[in-house]
């Protein structure tokens, strides 16, 4: 069973951009924590970053038929995206909205959220434990040993 973990603009640079903000652990970092997290969990991961809306898209669809859960950071399209969200409506599959930077303490334009009603569950301000803490929630909601 595989969880799909996506991550939008502008987090390729994880580590180098706004460290104060949003660490010092690189994409790379990220995604072998997503790792050795799922595989705990007896899940496998498929880890995808792009900085452009419609390969974000072509992404959810491609993972759409097989994905048992959906950890997303919709980075700067999280606040802007009809189209990613549309996407995420398909997914029968629980999604977990990520934010590792506390949103809502910081600009206006970042407290609404396109993704958030839809999402099985929203986590905001852990740095990239929240990610570690939204793959444990899927595995909680939809086992790997379940059909
Ligand atoms: C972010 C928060 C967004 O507002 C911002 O545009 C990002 C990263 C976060 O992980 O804290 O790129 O999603």
């Amino acid at each position: 069973p595989t969880i799909s973990i996506i991550n939008g603009p502008n987090l390729n640079l994880l580590g180098q951009r706004e460290p104060l903000i949003y660490g010092a652990e690189t994409l790379a970092d990220v995604e072998a924590l997503c790792r050795a997290t799922a595989d705990t969990l007896g899940f496998d991961v498929e880890c995808f970053q792009s900085n452009r809306e419609g390969a974000i898209v072509e992404e959810l669809h491609r993972v759409r038929p097989f994905a048992r859960g959906v950890v997303i950071n919709a980075a700067g399209y999280t606040h802007t995206s009809v189209a990613i969200r549309d996407a995420l409506v398909m997914i029968d599959a629980p999604v977990m909205e990520v934010h590792i930077s506390n949103v809502h303490a910081r600009e206006e334009f970042r407290h609404h959220s396109f993704i958030s009603d839809i999402a099985a569950g929203v986590i905001v301000g852990c740095g990239v434990q929240g990610y570690e803490f939204a793959i444990n929630r899927i595995a909680a909601l939809r086992p790997a040993t379940a059909q």
